[in-house]
């Protein structure tokens, strides 16, 4: 077996950015069947939306929403190597990958990251760190921190969370700080539980900067966006016409458009539903096959663009809703069966995932890739006759998609920016 050599760099600048941190975590095996790929980033992609509606039907239609599916599958996948029967059992049928090959699926993800993350192109545009911190005098299993590195390159440090929580807060916090360059500074509030065993830390960095810039000269500073039929604010507002893919639905009266990021393999889609108040009525139908369906409707044209400006940060309850997706064991202390990471249990209690905290930001502008900005046939207003209109002025839907793997980096709502 040759162990991959994954070079991360880091820097960031201010774009969009994900830390995941999960207490503890997961092993189990099937077999494989034909086309095992496409079965893989179907699960993926269910797995994808049913967090968004776990996410969305615990808050306010009025809160907007960001996440990374990608890190909440990868940060499982790293808990799944380490867990046994039922637990195991559990995150299979949770994250939908019962009938495959566990080997492959941990090969292909561990690929994504190499691919994704490692391609010198990407360098200062993408970034992923995965850690392990594990509470001192346990032992990790040799085996589970083999296959960690190999496959996702996680490094373990072990913290001691029994007698000196609060140093512990901080070297995880300093590490996600570090990681993510600034960007996020505490991503523990609070210091972890004595009790905690092991944390499974991810951080994403993906800078966004487009393909084709939006000209600043052009954006209107106080656009209107609509939260409701009654009320808007007055926001940035980028405007642009641009060669773009572009999709609409009559069955679910949504328009799609496709905005390509200067990492030609990732590109951001919006949603967005005809009416003010659509994004309700499109969120209680959406599911893999509609936004599959979404996505087919798109072809290249010249399209008028009005899309606001903005940033937005959210720390969503992952724990909580990841429990309604059916993973009960794992954040047991009585049931949890994560035998495969270490050898010595703590007393009295499972080892066991506390929680798990999520951060992700994101942030919209006119940034594009200078080196190809030239070639964009960018801006006019928006208004030409003939021509798909593209107005982001009201609640809609968004997702970050790497286009080879099908894979979503990120997704969210923005109800209000
Ligand atoms: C693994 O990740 C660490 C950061 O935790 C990084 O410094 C190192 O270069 C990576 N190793 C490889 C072989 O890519
Ligand atoms: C965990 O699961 C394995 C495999 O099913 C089993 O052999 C082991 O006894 C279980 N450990 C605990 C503590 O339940
Ligand atoms: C599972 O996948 C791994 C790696 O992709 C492969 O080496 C192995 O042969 C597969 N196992 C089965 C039972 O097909
Ligand atoms: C999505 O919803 C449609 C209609 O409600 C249903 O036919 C389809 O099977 C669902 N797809 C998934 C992946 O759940």
């Amino acid at each position: 077996m040759e162990i991959m050599h994954k070079l991360y760099s880091w820097w960031l600048g201010s774009g969009l950015l994900v830390i995941s941190i999960h207490l503890i975590l997961a092993e189990q095996t099937v077999r494989p069947s034909e086309s095992e790929f496409q079965q893989l980033m179907e699960s993926n992609l269910q797995f994808t939306m049913g967090m968004f509606q776990g996410i969305s039907s615990r808050i306010s239609p009025q809160e907007n929403i960001i996440f990374s599916p990608f890190s909440v599958y990868t940060v499982l996948l790293m808990g799944h190597l380490g867990a046994k029967g039922h637990t195991a059992q559990e995150i299979c049928l949770a994250l939908k990958f019962c009938t495959l090959n566990i080997s492959y699926i941990h090969d292909t993800f561990g690929n994504i990251i190499h691919d994704l993350f490692l391609d010198p192109s990407h360098h200062g545009l993408l970034a992923v760190a995965n850690r392990i911190f594990i509470k001192n005098h346990l032992e990790i299993s040799p085996m589970y921190e083999f296959t960690l590195r190999y496959y996702y390159n996680a490094t373990v440090q072990e913290l001691d969370f029994m007698n000196d929580a609060g140093e512990a807060q901080d070297a995880i916090n300093d590490w996600v700080k570090k990681q993510t360059n600034g960007l996020i500074q505490d991503i523990l509030t609070e210091a972890p539980e004595p009790r905690t065993s092991v944390v499974l830390a991810n951080a994403l960095y993906f800078s966004g900067e487009w393909l084709w810039r939006f000209d600043p000269a052009m954006s209107n500073p106080s656009g209107k966006f609509y939260l409701t039929d009654e009320s808007h604010i007055i926001i940035p507002m980028m405007v642009g016409k641009m060669n773009l893919a572009y999709g609409y639905s009559e069955q679910f009266q949504t328009s799609m458009l496709e905005l390509p990021y200067k990492i030609r393999r990732v590109s951001m889609f919006l949603v967005l539903p005809d009416e003010i108040g659509g994004l309700q009525h499109l969120q209680s139908k959406l599911n893999a096959t509609v936004l599959k369906h979404l996505i087919k409707t798109m072809k290249k044209t010249e399209v008028n663009v009005r899309l606001p400006r903005f940033r937005i940060e959210d720390t969503p309850k992952i724990t909580e809703v990841l429990k309604d997706m059916g993973l009960h064991d794992l954040f047991s202390s009585s049931d949890a069966n994560l035998s495969g990471i270490a050898s010595n249990e703590p007393e009295n209690e499972r080892l066991h995932v506390t929680d798990i905290v999520h951060r992700a930001a994101i942030k919209i502008d006119e940034k594009g890739s200078v080196a190809v900005a030239a070639t964009a046939a960018i801006v006019e207003r928006v208004g030409s006759f003939n021509m798909p209109f593209f107005e982001a002025d009201h609640p809609f839907l968004f997702l970050i998609m790497d286009k080879q793997t099908g894979t979503v980096l990120f997704m969210g709502r923005i109800s209000g920016p």
